[in-house]
Order: C-alpha cells, then structure tokens, then sequence
C-alpha cells in the first residue's frame, strides 16, 4: 500500500563500486531489478517487478523533479539526477541516476532504463538544500500548481548561478 510507510533518519550508503539497475515499461512499472536494487530498497524481487518505480519514492523529492524526468525521456532524451529513495523499512538511500529510454530494432521507446551510482556527499549536501526549496515552493502552491512552481523556482537558481541544469548537476 503506497504512503503506508513511515520514513526514518536511517540512511543506507552505497558503496563505491555498486550499480542499482533497474527498467521499467512505458508506464513506470517495473520489469527488472539488480540485485543491488533489491538489497537497497528491501523488497523482494517478487514485490518489485510489476509495481510502479514510485514504490521506492520519498516524500523529501519534490513532484518537479519526476515531472522534469519524465518530460525528458518520453522525447527521447537522457536525464541525470540525485534522488533520494525510500527502502521498505523507511529507511533512506541516495544515489545518482542516469535515466535512458530503452528502445527496440525501429528506433520505437519501448521502456526505460536506469543505472545509478553513489552520489559524492557533497552533492548530496547540495542538491538537498534545492529538493528543500522546491518542495516548499510545491506546498505553498497546492498540488495543481505544485511541479510548475517548482520548476519555476529551479530555472530561477540555475539562472543565478548561470548554469543549466546539465551543468549544475555534473558541476556539483
Ligand atoms: C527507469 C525509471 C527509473 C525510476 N527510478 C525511480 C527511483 O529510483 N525512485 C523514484 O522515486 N522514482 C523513480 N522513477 C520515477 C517514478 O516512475 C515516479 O515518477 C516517481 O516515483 C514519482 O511518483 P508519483 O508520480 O507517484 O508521484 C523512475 C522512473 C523510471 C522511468
């Protein structure tokens, strides 16, 4: 049951030299799993394959951030990012992932695909105090408007700092 879980200040590292892989089909749900992603997120194989990849998501990612996500790969277009995850104990477990779609001989997106490593702490840090920001801003504006303001407010710091969101993400 979605939301059913409580999220706790227990953070899981990954390791140096681990990959968490997992696909999905067209609509985010879950067709593979490494064994890594089953470790971390602490459900068993059986429970992940066919359910949503929002299984694994914590209320600390703002909405904008999957919305940006999403928008990228359904065009074809690859999306780097931190993401903070929730394993089925509550716990918590970053990483940095790179999002692809999957495509079969046509050239047609037939799912997507993500490999994510440890993130460097200092992005971490980083990235945090941004996810902060973009969810107040998503509560302020109610949930109709929540991932365009949001997004807003992300475009506003890249502005500031004259970076795109690219060059954000791999400068940090
Ligand atoms: C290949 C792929 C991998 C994904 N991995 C994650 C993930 O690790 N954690 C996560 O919260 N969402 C992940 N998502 C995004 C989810 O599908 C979903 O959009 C997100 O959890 C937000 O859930 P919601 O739309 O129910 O709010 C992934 C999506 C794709 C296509």
């Amino acid at each position: 049951m979605k939301n059913a879980i409580t999220p706790t200040q227990h953070e899981k590292m990954m390791r140096e030299n681990d990959f968490i892989v997992s696909k999905t089909d067209l609509t985010g749900r879950i067709t593979y799993g490494n064994e890594i992603f089953i470790e971390f997120s602490g459900y068993t194989e059986q429970e992940l394959i066919g359910a949503q990849h929002n299984i694994i998501r914590h209320p600390d990612m703002p909405r904008g951030v999957f919305k940006f996500l999403w928008d990228s790969i359904a065009t074809g277009k690859e999306v780097f990012a931190y993401v903070k995850n929730m394993a089925k104990d509550g716990s918590f477990y970053w990483v940095f992932a790179n999002v692809t779609p999957d495509y079969d001989s046509n050239g047609n997106i037939v799912g997507y695909f993500s490999v994510r490593r440890s993130p460097k702490r200092s992005a971490v840090a980083t990235i945090e105090t941004v996810y902060r920001l973009m969810i107040a801003a998503e509560q302020s504006a109610g949930p109709k408007d929540a991932c365009n303001a949001s997004l807003a407010l992300l475009g506003k710091i890249l502005e500031e700092k004259g970076l795109s969101y690219e060059e954000l993400i791999l400068a940090i």
